[in-house]
């Protein structure tokens, strides 16, 4: 499978670093962070993305870099994923603007017909982020933010972040052993 792992700038972009070091090693990623992803990063975690994302499956492009291969329809992607989907990106993705390697890496992937997830963080959410996630989700986008549950009986912050990468990982139909499944023990 050939990924496209798209990191902005709302809070948790740590989860997206996760979620990237979760994945099989036979899944080719492509991985693209905005300005403020890694201005995020910074504030809320104090920790360089490069050093973490430094595996065999992965290759990192500029935000900036619109030449880049995930940017052409032409270029063969399977799937894409908004991690975590500020509601600046949100709303650019909803109006079709592509500014920037990651907007446009979504209208294609859009257009391409393509299996696309994004993952919006915000709280509350206002009327336009509501609808802008409507307009995403009639196109055929799953909507899937990062939400908590409780039900696998997570007992620290890393298991409630593995609980929901494993959520994105199952969007993705990629195999995984990341959370309790519910009532998985009842015949
Ligand atoms: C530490 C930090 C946390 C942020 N959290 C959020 C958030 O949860 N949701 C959001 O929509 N924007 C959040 N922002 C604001 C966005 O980064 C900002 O709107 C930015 O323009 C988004 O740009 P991008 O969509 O190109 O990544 C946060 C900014 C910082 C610095």
């Amino acid at each position: 499978m050939k990924l496209i792992v798209a990191i902005t700038g709302a809070s948790g972009a740590n989860l997206a670093l996760k979620f990237i070091e979760h994945l099989p090693l036979d899944i080719e990623t492509f991985v693209v962070l905005s300005k403020s992803a890694k201005i995020a990063l910074k504030h809320e975690n104090n920790v360089s993305y490069k050093n973490v994302l430094k595996r065999e499956n992965l290759r990192i492009f500029k935000d900036k870099d619109i030449a880049a291969p995930i940017a052409s329809g032409s270029f063969k992607i399977d799937k894409m994923i908004i991690l975590p989907c500020s509601m600046n990106t949100l709303a650019k993705c909803a109006c079709g603007i592509s500014d920037s390697l990651i907007t446009r890496a979504f209208t294609v992937s859009l257009k391409e017909k393509r299996e696309i997830i994004l993952a919006p963080r915000e709280l509350p959410l206002s009327s336009i982020v509501l609808e802008n996630m409507l307009k995403l989700s009639r196109l055929g986008i799953t909507i899937a933010p990062p939400m908590l549950a409780y039900y696998s009986k997570q007992d620290s912050l890393e298991a409630m972040e593995d609980f929901i990468i494993g959520k994105w990982f199952d969007l993705l139909k990629i195999e995984h052993n990341l959370f309790t499944r519910w009532r998985n023990d009842v015949q």
